[in-house]
Protein backbone atom coordinates (compact mmCIF):
# COMPACT_ATOMS: atom_id res chain seq x y z
CA UNK A 1 0.00 0.00 0.00
CA UNK A 2 1.28 3.39 -0.60
CA UNK A 3 1.45 6.25 2.52
CA UNK A 4 -1.39 8.01 3.26
CA UNK A 5 -1.02 11.12 4.04
CA UNK A 6 -3.44 13.89 5.82
CA UNK A 7 -6.27 14.47 3.53
CA UNK A 8 -7.92 17.79 5.06
CA UNK A 9 -10.33 17.94 1.89
CA UNK A 10 -13.95 19.08 2.32
CA UNK A 11 -15.77 16.50 0.97
CA UNK A 12 -14.89 13.63 0.05
CA UNK A 13 -13.07 13.30 2.71
CA UNK A 14 -11.27 11.21 4.58
CA UNK A 15 -12.62 7.78 6.33
CA UNK A 16 -11.35 5.90 8.87
CA UNK A 17 -8.68 3.60 7.96
CA UNK A 18 -10.13 0.61 9.93
CA UNK A 19 -13.62 1.14 7.66
CA UNK A 20 -11.94 1.31 4.43
CA UNK A 21 -9.40 -2.05 5.29
CA UNK A 22 -12.69 -3.43 5.91
CA UNK A 23 -14.90 -2.43 3.22
CA UNK A 24 -12.03 -3.48 1.48
CA UNK A 25 -12.26 -7.15 2.82
CA UNK A 26 -15.92 -7.45 1.84
CA UNK A 27 -15.43 -6.82 -2.53
CA UNK A 28 -15.06 -10.32 -3.09
CA UNK A 29 -17.07 -11.71 -0.28
CA UNK A 30 -19.19 -10.21 2.07
CA UNK A 31 -18.66 -12.40 5.03
CA UNK A 32 -18.77 -15.97 3.79
CA UNK A 33 -21.45 -15.56 1.20
CA UNK A 34 -19.08 -15.66 -1.70
CA UNK A 35 -20.37 -12.47 -3.58
CA UNK A 36 -19.08 -8.94 -2.98
CA UNK A 37 -20.56 -6.36 -1.26
CA UNK A 38 -21.44 -4.54 -4.83
CA UNK A 39 -22.68 -7.74 -6.58
CA UNK A 40 -25.43 -8.71 -3.93
CA UNK A 41 -28.61 -7.68 -5.00
CA UNK A 42 -30.35 -5.06 -2.61
CA UNK A 43 -33.32 -7.55 -2.67
CA UNK A 44 -31.18 -10.42 -0.96
CA UNK A 45 -31.07 -11.64 2.42
CA UNK A 46 -27.30 -10.17 2.89
CA UNK A 47 -28.37 -6.95 1.53
CA UNK A 48 -31.26 -6.20 3.59
CA UNK A 49 -29.29 -7.42 6.69
CA UNK A 50 -26.86 -4.48 5.66
CA UNK A 51 -29.47 -2.31 5.44
CA UNK A 52 -31.58 -2.89 8.08
CA UNK A 53 -28.55 -3.14 10.57
CA UNK A 54 -27.23 0.57 9.00
CA UNK A 55 -30.96 2.17 9.77
CA UNK A 56 -31.08 1.31 13.37
CA UNK A 57 -27.37 1.86 13.84
CA UNK A 58 -28.48 5.49 12.40
CA UNK A 59 -31.10 5.53 14.80
CA UNK A 60 -29.65 4.32 17.72
CA UNK A 61 -26.38 6.94 17.54
CA UNK A 62 -28.61 10.04 16.62
CA UNK A 63 -31.40 9.04 19.01
CA UNK A 64 -33.74 9.17 16.40
CA UNK A 65 -37.24 8.88 17.84
CA UNK A 66 -40.18 6.15 16.58
CA UNK A 67 -41.80 9.18 14.50
CA UNK A 68 -39.42 9.51 12.45
CA UNK A 69 -38.38 7.84 9.01
CA UNK A 70 -35.09 7.36 8.22
CA UNK A 71 -33.99 7.37 4.70
CA UNK A 72 -30.99 6.62 2.19
CA UNK A 73 -31.43 8.79 -0.67
CA UNK A 74 -29.68 9.90 -3.80
CA UNK A 75 -29.28 13.03 -5.36
CA UNK A 76 -27.05 14.69 -2.73
CA UNK A 77 -27.77 17.35 -0.61
CA UNK A 78 -28.41 19.70 -3.82
CA UNK A 79 -31.67 17.23 -4.35
CA UNK A 80 -33.17 17.83 -0.95
CA UNK A 81 -32.48 21.94 -1.86
CA UNK A 82 -35.40 20.99 -4.40
CA UNK A 83 -37.43 18.01 -3.11
CA UNK A 84 -38.05 20.42 0.14
CA UNK A 85 -40.22 22.88 -1.20
CA UNK A 86 -41.07 21.20 -4.45
CA UNK A 87 -43.21 18.72 -1.40
CA UNK A 88 -43.94 21.57 0.97
CA UNK A 89 -44.14 25.03 -0.15
CA UNK A 90 -46.92 26.35 -2.10
CA UNK A 91 -46.96 29.07 -4.53
CA UNK A 92 -48.81 31.68 -2.10
CA UNK A 93 -46.98 30.18 1.06
CA UNK A 94 -43.46 31.63 2.24
CA UNK A 95 -40.40 29.60 3.53
CA UNK A 96 -37.62 31.22 5.81
CA UNK A 97 -34.77 30.66 5.19
CA UNK A 98 -31.27 31.66 7.50
CA UNK A 99 -28.73 32.56 4.92
CA UNK A 100 -25.25 31.95 6.65
CA UNK A 101 -23.43 30.62 3.72
CA UNK A 102 -23.26 29.65 -0.05
CA UNK A 103 -25.22 25.95 0.74
CA UNK A 104 -27.75 28.25 2.11
CA UNK A 105 -28.06 30.95 -1.03
CA UNK A 106 -28.77 27.71 -3.00
CA UNK A 107 -30.97 26.17 -1.06
CA UNK A 108 -33.31 29.35 -0.90
CA UNK A 109 -33.08 29.64 -4.43
CA UNK A 110 -34.22 26.27 -5.48
CA UNK A 111 -37.03 27.12 -2.77
CA UNK A 112 -38.28 30.37 -5.18
CA UNK A 113 -39.08 28.47 -7.53
CA UNK A 114 -42.25 26.91 -6.04
CA UNK A 115 -42.96 29.30 -3.33
CA UNK A 116 -42.10 32.55 -1.77
CA UNK A 117 -38.86 32.66 0.01
CA UNK A 118 -38.42 35.47 3.45
CA UNK A 119 -34.48 35.78 4.25
CA UNK A 120 -35.04 35.73 8.19
CA UNK A 121 -30.94 36.67 8.74
CA UNK A 122 -28.22 37.18 6.66
CA UNK A 123 -24.75 37.58 7.46
CA UNK A 124 -23.92 38.14 3.71
CA UNK A 125 -22.53 41.77 4.74
CA UNK A 126 -19.49 40.12 6.40
CA UNK A 127 -18.55 37.75 3.29
CA UNK A 128 -20.67 35.00 6.07
CA UNK A 129 -17.92 35.14 8.75
CA UNK A 130 -20.49 34.88 11.49
CA UNK A 131 -23.60 33.00 12.26
CA UNK A 132 -26.23 36.02 12.83
CA UNK A 133 -27.63 36.42 16.59
CA UNK A 134 -31.05 37.64 15.08
CA UNK A 135 -33.80 36.16 13.26
CA UNK A 136 -36.92 37.83 11.64
CA UNK A 137 -39.22 35.56 10.54
CA UNK A 138 -41.94 36.17 8.33
CA UNK A 139 -45.83 35.92 9.59
CA UNK A 140 -46.56 32.20 9.08
CA UNK A 141 -43.39 30.81 7.81
CA UNK A 142 -44.23 27.13 6.29
CA UNK A 143 -40.83 26.22 7.46
CA UNK A 144 -37.95 27.59 8.22
CA UNK A 145 -34.63 25.88 6.93
CA UNK A 146 -30.83 26.83 8.12
CA UNK A 147 -27.65 25.15 7.21
CA UNK A 148 -25.72 23.89 10.35
CA UNK A 149 -22.22 24.20 9.25
CA UNK A 150 -21.20 26.30 6.31
CA UNK A 151 -18.60 24.75 5.18
CA UNK A 152 -17.47 27.29 2.76
CA UNK A 153 -17.53 29.96 5.11
CA UNK A 154 -16.04 27.74 8.49
CA UNK A 155 -19.02 28.82 10.55
CA UNK A 156 -21.15 26.83 12.31
CA UNK A 157 -24.98 27.06 14.59
CA UNK A 158 -23.77 26.39 17.97
CA UNK A 159 -27.39 26.15 18.87
CA UNK A 160 -30.63 25.09 17.26
CA UNK A 161 -32.63 27.80 15.69
CA UNK A 162 -35.95 28.43 17.56
CA UNK A 163 -38.92 28.39 15.16
CA UNK A 164 -42.67 30.02 15.29
CA UNK A 165 -45.62 28.04 15.74
CA UNK A 166 -47.06 26.42 13.15
CA UNK A 167 -43.60 25.95 10.98
CA UNK A 168 -41.13 23.12 11.20
CA UNK A 169 -37.73 23.05 11.00
CA UNK A 170 -35.37 21.90 9.06
CA UNK A 171 -31.69 21.84 8.31
CA UNK A 172 -29.39 21.16 6.04
CA UNK A 173 -26.05 19.48 8.03
CA UNK A 174 -23.98 17.77 5.51
CA UNK A 175 -20.53 19.30 6.96
CA UNK A 176 -21.45 18.46 10.97
CA UNK A 177 -24.01 15.60 10.24
CA UNK A 178 -22.88 13.00 13.32
CA UNK A 179 -20.28 14.82 14.51
CA UNK A 180 -22.27 15.82 17.87
CA UNK A 181 -25.23 15.25 19.56
CA UNK A 182 -28.53 16.65 17.43
CA UNK A 183 -32.08 17.41 19.20
CA UNK A 184 -33.93 15.80 16.52
CA UNK A 185 -37.38 16.12 18.05
CA UNK A 186 -36.64 20.09 17.48
CA UNK A 187 -36.28 19.16 13.42
CA UNK A 188 -38.96 18.47 10.96
CA UNK A 189 -36.31 17.54 8.24
CA UNK A 190 -32.49 16.67 8.59
CA UNK A 191 -30.43 16.10 5.40
CA UNK A 192 -27.19 15.18 4.46
CA UNK A 193 -24.62 14.37 1.99
CA UNK A 194 -22.57 11.43 3.41
CA UNK A 195 -19.53 12.34 2.41
CA UNK A 196 -17.75 13.88 4.87
CA UNK A 197 -18.81 12.65 8.38
CA UNK A 198 -20.85 9.29 7.08
CA UNK A 199 -19.20 7.46 3.98
CA UNK A 200 -18.75 8.30 0.40
CA UNK A 201 -20.40 10.13 -2.43
CA UNK A 202 -23.82 8.81 -3.43
CA UNK A 203 -25.74 8.74 -0.24
CA UNK A 204 -27.79 11.46 1.40
CA UNK A 205 -29.46 10.45 5.11
CA UNK A 206 -32.88 12.38 4.80
CA UNK A 207 -34.22 11.93 8.77
CA UNK A 208 -38.26 13.19 8.61
CA UNK A 209 -41.14 13.54 11.16
CA UNK A 210 -43.74 10.78 9.72
CA UNK A 211 -46.01 13.00 9.47
CA UNK A 212 -44.48 15.54 7.06
CA UNK A 213 -44.12 11.97 5.19
CA UNK A 214 -47.24 11.87 4.60
CA UNK A 215 -48.09 15.30 3.81
CA UNK A 216 -45.35 15.67 1.17
CA UNK A 217 -47.11 16.61 -2.34
CA UNK A 218 -48.77 13.28 -4.05
CA UNK A 219 -48.63 14.89 -7.54
CA UNK A 220 -44.92 14.48 -7.78
CA UNK A 221 -43.17 11.91 -9.97
CA UNK A 222 -42.50 8.90 -7.82
CA UNK A 223 -39.14 9.73 -7.01
CA UNK A 224 -39.62 12.97 -6.08
CA UNK A 225 -41.80 11.86 -3.47
CA UNK A 226 -40.87 11.03 0.61
CA UNK A 227 -43.92 8.65 0.86
CA UNK A 228 -42.78 6.74 -1.98
CA UNK A 229 -39.40 6.29 -0.64
CA UNK A 230 -40.54 5.90 3.14
CA UNK A 231 -43.13 2.71 2.20
CA UNK A 232 -40.02 1.35 0.59
CA UNK A 233 -37.73 1.64 2.86
CA UNK A 234 -35.46 3.31 0.44
CA UNK A 235 -35.44 0.96 -1.97
CA UNK A 236 -38.10 1.91 -4.93
CA UNK A 237 -35.19 1.89 -6.96
CA UNK A 238 -31.92 0.08 -6.53
CA UNK A 239 -30.24 2.00 -3.38
CA UNK A 240 -26.63 2.48 -3.77
CA UNK A 241 -25.93 -0.47 -1.97
CA UNK A 242 -21.59 -0.09 -1.75
CA UNK A 243 -21.97 3.51 0.16
CA UNK A 244 -25.20 2.40 2.52
CA UNK A 245 -21.91 -0.57 3.78
CA UNK A 246 -19.87 1.97 4.09
CA UNK A 247 -21.83 4.07 6.21
CA UNK A 248 -22.54 0.64 8.08
CA UNK A 249 -19.36 0.19 8.99
CA UNK A 250 -18.64 4.08 9.72
CA UNK A 251 -21.77 4.22 12.48
CA UNK A 252 -20.21 0.74 13.58
CA UNK A 253 -16.95 3.31 13.98
CA UNK A 254 -18.76 5.70 15.77
CA UNK A 255 -20.12 3.64 17.98
CA UNK A 256 -16.96 2.01 19.44
CA UNK A 257 -15.47 5.25 19.55
CA UNK A 258 -18.05 6.48 22.26
CA UNK A 259 -21.43 7.97 19.95
CA UNK A 260 -21.67 11.06 19.01
CA UNK A 261 -21.36 12.91 23.05
CA UNK A 262 -17.57 11.12 22.60
CA UNK A 263 -17.54 12.50 18.55
CA UNK A 264 -18.00 16.19 19.57
CA UNK A 265 -15.58 15.96 23.00
CA UNK A 266 -12.97 14.47 19.98
CA UNK A 267 -13.91 17.25 17.04
CA UNK A 268 -13.87 20.20 19.85
CA UNK A 269 -10.13 19.09 21.41
CA UNK A 270 -8.90 18.90 17.54
CA UNK A 271 -10.52 22.29 16.95
CA UNK A 272 -9.24 23.82 19.82
CA UNK A 273 -5.75 23.34 18.58
CA UNK A 274 -5.89 24.73 15.35
CA UNK A 275 -7.70 27.73 16.66
CA UNK A 276 -5.31 28.32 19.90
CA UNK A 277 -2.61 28.61 17.64
CA UNK A 278 -4.40 30.75 14.81
CA UNK A 279 -5.26 32.93 17.91
CA UNK A 280 -1.78 33.73 19.07
CA UNK A 281 0.10 33.57 15.21
CA UNK A 282 1.85 36.48 14.10
CA UNK A 283 1.06 35.37 10.01
CA UNK A 284 -2.07 32.95 9.74
CA UNK A 285 -5.39 34.98 11.73
CA UNK A 286 -8.53 32.82 11.75
CA UNK A 287 -11.40 34.27 9.58
CA UNK A 288 -14.51 33.51 11.08
CA UNK A 289 -15.99 35.54 14.36
CA UNK A 290 -14.82 33.94 17.68
CA UNK A 291 -18.54 32.30 18.63
CA UNK A 292 -19.26 31.33 15.08
CA UNK A 293 -16.13 29.25 14.50
CA UNK A 294 -16.58 25.97 12.79
CA UNK A 295 -15.45 22.90 14.54
CA UNK A 296 -15.13 20.85 10.87
CA UNK A 297 -13.90 23.44 8.14
CA UNK A 298 -10.89 25.73 10.17
CA UNK A 299 -10.48 29.19 7.88
CA UNK A 300 -7.81 31.20 7.95
CA UNK A 301 -5.75 33.69 5.95
CA UNK A 302 -2.33 35.77 5.97
CA UNK A 303 -4.24 38.32 4.52
CA UNK A 304 -1.24 38.36 1.70
CA UNK A 305 -2.41 36.04 -1.44
CA UNK A 306 1.03 34.97 -2.38
CA UNK A 307 1.70 34.58 1.14
CA UNK A 308 -1.49 31.85 1.28
CA UNK A 309 -0.50 30.22 -1.85
CA UNK A 310 3.41 29.62 -0.96
CA UNK A 311 1.91 28.02 2.51
CA UNK A 312 -0.79 26.13 0.43
CA UNK A 313 2.41 24.93 -1.97
CA UNK A 314 4.73 24.10 0.74
CA UNK A 315 2.01 22.48 2.60
CA UNK A 316 0.83 20.10 0.17
CA UNK A 317 4.53 19.30 -0.73
CA UNK A 318 4.80 18.13 2.84
CA UNK A 319 1.68 16.10 2.53
CA UNK A 320 -0.64 18.12 3.83
CA UNK A 321 -3.42 17.76 1.27
CA UNK A 322 -6.77 19.91 0.37
CA UNK A 323 -5.81 22.94 2.73
CA UNK A 324 -6.51 25.52 -0.41
CA UNK A 325 -9.66 28.03 0.53
CA UNK A 326 -13.25 27.76 -1.17
CA UNK A 327 -12.45 30.59 -3.93
CA UNK A 328 -14.90 32.41 -2.67
CA UNK A 329 -13.09 33.01 0.67
CA UNK A 330 -9.58 32.47 -0.67
CA UNK A 331 -6.93 31.88 2.21
CA UNK A 332 -6.89 27.98 3.73
CA UNK A 333 -9.21 25.60 5.24
CA UNK A 334 -8.52 22.60 7.19
CA UNK A 335 -11.91 20.49 7.46
CA UNK A 336 -11.35 18.24 9.88
CA UNK A 337 -13.87 15.83 10.37
CA UNK A 338 -14.95 13.22 12.64
CA UNK A 339 -11.93 10.95 10.95
CA UNK A 340 -9.75 13.11 10.58
CA UNK A 341 -7.05 12.14 13.10
CA UNK A 342 -5.43 13.98 16.04
CA UNK A 343 -2.12 13.92 14.89
CA UNK A 344 -3.07 15.14 11.58
CA UNK A 345 -3.54 18.50 13.29
CA UNK A 346 -0.73 18.45 15.59
CA UNK A 347 1.05 17.90 12.50
CA UNK A 348 -0.55 20.80 10.84
CA UNK A 349 -0.01 23.40 13.59
CA UNK A 350 3.81 22.50 13.89
CA UNK A 351 4.15 22.92 10.00
CA UNK A 352 2.44 26.21 10.76
CA UNK A 353 4.39 26.87 13.35
CA UNK A 354 7.51 26.79 11.53
CA UNK A 355 6.54 28.28 8.06
CA UNK A 356 5.61 31.13 10.26
CA UNK A 357 9.36 31.45 11.91
CA UNK A 358 10.62 30.81 8.04
CA UNK A 359 8.62 34.00 6.78
CA UNK A 360 8.46 36.69 9.78
CA UNK A 361 12.92 36.37 9.54
C1 LIG B 1 -23.42 22.36 3.79
C2 LIG B 1 -23.51 21.72 2.45
N1 LIG B 1 -24.71 21.60 1.85
C3 LIG B 1 -24.83 21.02 0.64
C4 LIG B 1 -23.75 20.57 -0.06
C5 LIG B 1 -23.95 19.95 -1.41
O1 LIG B 1 -23.95 18.59 -1.25
P1 LIG B 1 -24.08 17.58 -2.47
O2 LIG B 1 -22.84 17.74 -3.29
O3 LIG B 1 -24.19 16.26 -1.76
O4 LIG B 1 -25.30 17.92 -3.24
C6 LIG B 1 -22.48 20.64 0.52
C7 LIG B 1 -21.30 20.13 -0.22
O5 LIG B 1 -20.18 20.35 0.11
C8 LIG B 1 -22.36 21.25 1.80
O6 LIG B 1 -21.17 21.38 2.38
Amino acid sequence: MSKRIYNFSAGPAVLPESVLAEAGANLLSLGETGIGIMEHSHRGKAFLKVYEETEALCRELGGIPADYDVLFLQGGASLQFSMIPMNYLKPAETADYLMTGAWSEKAEEEARRYGKTHLACSSKDQNYNYIPDAVTYSPRPTYVHYTSNNTIFGTQFKATPQVPAGAFLVVDASSDIYSRPIDVAKHGIIYAGAQKNLGPSGVTLVIMRKDLVERGSKDLPAMLQYRIHAKNQSMYNTPPTFGLFVMNLVFKWIKSHGGLAAMATHNEAKAKTLYDYLDQSKLFKPTARRDSRSLMNVTFVTGNEETDNAFVSAATKAGFDGLKGHRSVGGMRASIYNAFPVAGVTALVEFMREFEAKTLV
